[in-house]
């Protein structure tokens, strides 16, 4: 089968490494291709997929939102995410998917189930990780802009980082899913991180670099800290379960990210 990613930009996607690293385990010939979608081309995309006769593909920045414009069917989860990080093309009718959110949840499911859950920021990746978490925890998103969760189709509380303090000291889990920690942002964290429970867990949606800010100081004061390298394998997993109804090989997908980096 053929399979692909599209976003704008797109060469420093690892989503081809690490789906062909899958394939190589599962003994497939399928193909996996990064795929430069311009934005004035963005609405050719039909055509252009379907000149490549791929079978489905991931979407990256910035086109998740776009997407469910372009999809023949929406999942219930993407819809409520309000983005699509997978279409699957099945006799011509585009699918679209959103497995950012359950890729997530699968990276921390052992310490989730009726715990506080802190979600740093407000964008695409926190909407997605909070839709999948909100029904069996507790979960609060702290913001700079605490409007930008009023048009969610679920409630969630948001705060501002000013008034947090109390929300960062009952916290099981915090997450981080703003750019805070990638190049250009390196020395800061958004809450203190000398508040959090001796117990809690800090979770970091960027794997490159494997480490930030806030989860520097994380494993500085002994907490347990997970980045985002799971999270990316097993988005990617799930699409290609959803691609292929075949259990992909997310050992070989980490270690082929892992050998990258
Ligand atoms: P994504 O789709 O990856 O989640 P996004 O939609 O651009 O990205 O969202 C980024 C989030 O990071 C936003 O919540 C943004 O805060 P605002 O809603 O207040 O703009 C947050 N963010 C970005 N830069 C930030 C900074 N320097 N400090 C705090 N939050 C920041």
């Amino acid at each position: 089968m053929k399979f692909a990613v599209i976003g704008h930009p797109i060469k420093h996607s690892l989503s081809p490494l690490m789906h062909h690293a899958n394939f190589k385990a599962l003994q497939t010939d399928d193909e996996y291709t990064a795929l430069h979608i311009d934005p004035k081309h963005f609405h050719h995309l039909r055509d252009i997929i379907h000149e490549k006769a791929i079978d489905g593909f991931n979407i990256t920045i910035p086109y998740k939102v776009d997407m469910l414009q372009v999809v023949d069917v929406v999942d219930t989860k993407a819809q409520m995410i309000g983005a699509i990080n997978t279409v699957h093309i099945k006799d011509g009718v585009w699918y679209g998917y959103n497995t950012d959110g359950a890729g997530f949840k699968a990276s921390i499911e052992e310490h989730i189930g009726g715990k506080n859950i802190v979600v740093l920021g407000a964008g695409g990746a926190s909407r997605a990780i909070c839709y999948t978490l909100f029904k069996d925890n507790k979960v609060t998103v702290l913001n700079r802009n605490c409007n930008r969760v009023a048009d969610w189709p679920f409630q969630i509380d948001a705060y501002k980082y000013e008034e947090s303090d109390v929300i960062i000291q009952q916290a099981d889990i915090v997450i981080n899913t703003t750019p805070v920690g990638m190049e250009g942002f390196m020395s800061e964290t958004l809450i203190d991180i000398a508040q959090l429970k001796s117990s809690a867990v800090v979770c970091d949606i960027i794997y490159t670099p494997d480490t930030t800010p806030i989860l520097q100081s994380a494993a500085q004061r002994g907490l347990k800290i997970i980045n985002g390298l799971d999270m990316f394998v097993n988005q990617g997993a799930l699409s290609y379960e959803i691609w292929t109804g075949k259990q992909a090989n997310k050992a070989a997908m980490k270690q082929a990210v892992i050998n990258h980096l």
